[in-house]
């Protein structure tokens, strides 16, 4: 994030004797960025409720009115917008004037790269300082073996990413090396440009949530299970998205840090409303579960098979309550960092407060987010006074820590900022958050929730 001058470049943050209340969540950021993408290839009005307000899903808003829809703001509140867009469909999106700004959000780049794939035109996406450091070859490979053509920075390895598309690409079968749904998403987008059934094999499933939307308006998309923790995801080209009306869940990604805050908290009860639970999303709920964390979940609408209810997009939402906990230690493999890739860092701190000692083997795919976030976490949490240990892409956490308020950095990534304010609330003494400005790439608003809760 480059951050406005006017930005305070720390927050402090003081103890809090409790915490208590209700809060709503920003709108689900991946299923906003996806919202506003299939928006642009349906042809007619699409809405949008309930959508992120954070950088990044306006970053992807920006690119989707660069490519010649119209996107207008019709409602919303302090962290959530209501869009209609209106599109000529896929067929009629025009060539950008100028590079396609996707900020701070690798999931704009990602995704956008797939869609592009498919379209008559040549673009570039680009971004700030901390997207420009990240891994782009991933995307590259496969889109490539679909016939489009891609260049990037540094041998192809970093963005800025210029897509020259291809119509029609070619349907392929692959299997990407790591994980990834912002991989599996842009390889998806791409097959419905493609002329026959374009499959993607993942080791480890990832969040779904292209899936279902892409089922809500109308493409065939298959998900076969193996025994394992794999799945094989299937579209079929050629077909015409749907412009449909949605409204988007509360974005658990945003929930965790209230759910790890209570939990470690002595005096805490927090309820929140209207959190997205999908199945390959809902891992960090499951986890503090097991690591001992009270947390009550009243299922509001099953979501199961899409419906009227959710504008048809299938997308499980219920209301959670969280109460101080005794937390016990966890061991974490490279399923469950999948699983729970952005609240690896949130639940890092509720390590730390844990019982025992915790480790996390297979994370390597953190140090490729918004900041290396095994550095960033063991920087922040070592400075507060937790004992946390790094070897190579493993991570070893004693727990038990008493948590000191101490100056900690963002490193301009928005989970890291919101982390360590966290913390803040039950270290003795002031914590100060260095560039806390980045929590609003994905929550803005996050830092008067922060107060209001510690009534
Ligand atoms: C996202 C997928 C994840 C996640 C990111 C959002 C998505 O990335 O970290 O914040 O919306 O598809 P990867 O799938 O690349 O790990």
């Amino acid at each position: 994030m480059s951050g406005a001058a006017a930005e305070p470049q720390v927050a402090i943050v003081r103890t809090a004797r409790r915490l208590r209340g209700e809060l709503t969540l920003p709108g689900d950021k991946s299923i906003s960025h996806r919202a506003l993408m299939l928006a642009a290839l349906a042809e007619g009005e699409s809405r949008i409720e309930g959508a992120g307000d954070g950088a990044d899903v306006r970053s992807t808003a920006g690119i989707v009115a660069a490519l010649g829809a119209a996107v207008e703001r019709v409602g919303g509140d302090e962290r959530t917008v209501a869009y209609r867009v209106t599109s000529p469909g896929a067929d009629g999106l025009r060539q950008p004037t100028g590079v396609l700004d996707c900020g701070n959000s690798g999931t704009s780049l990602r995704l956008f790269a797939g869609l592009l794939a498919g379209l008559p035109m040549t673009a570039t996406l680009d971004g700030d300082d901390s997207l420009r450091g990240r891994p782009v070859a991933r995307i590259i490979e496969p889109l490539r073996s679909m016939g489009a053509e891609l260049h990037a920075r540094r041998d192809d390895s970093l963005p800025p990413l210029t897509v020259v598309g291809h119509t029609p690409l070619r349907a392929v079968d692959v299997e990407p090396r790591a994980p990834s749904a912002q991989v599996k998403s842009a390889v998806l987008l791409a097959g419905l440009r493609a002329d026959g059934e374009t499959s993607i094999r993942e080791a480890v499933a990832t969040r779904d949530h292209t899936e279902r939307m892409l089922r809500a308006r109308g493409i065939g998309v298959r998900t076969e299970r193996g025994d394992g923790p794999g799945v094989t995801v299937t579209v079929e080209g050629g077909g015409r998205v749907q412009a449909v009306k949605e409204r988007v869940p509360g974005d658990v990604s945003a929930a965790a840090f209230w759910l790890v805050g209570a939990a470690i908290h002595p005096d805490a009860e927090l309820t929140l409303r209207g959190v997205g639970v999908n199945p390959t999303r809902r891992a960090v709920i499951d986890l503090l579960r097991a690591m001992g964390a009270g947390i009550d979940e009243r299922p509001l609408r099953p979501g199961a098979e899409p419906d009227e209810a959710d504008g048809g997009v299938g997308e499980p939402v219920a209301d959670l309550t969280v109460r101080s906990s005794r937390l016990r230690a966890i061991d974490l493999g490279p399923a469950d960092v999948a699983a729970a890739i952005d609240e690896i860092p949130i639940l890092c701190l509720a390590a730390a407060a844990a019982e025992g000692t915790t480790r996390i083997r297979g994370a390597g795919e953190l140090r490729h987010k918004e900041s290396d976030r095994i550095a960033g976490i063991a920087a922040g949490l070592s400075a507060l006074g937790v004992r946390v240990e790094v070897d190579g892409d493993d991570l070893t956490i004693h727990g038990g820590a008493r948590l000191a308020g101490a100056s900690t950095d963002s490193l301009e990534d928005h989970r890291l900022a919101m982390t360590f304010a966290i913390a803040g609330l039950l270290a003795t003494g002031d914590t100060l958050v260095g560039r806390p400005a980045s929590a609003s790439v994905s929550y803005p608003g996050f830092f008067a929730e922060l107060e209001r809760v510690r009534a």
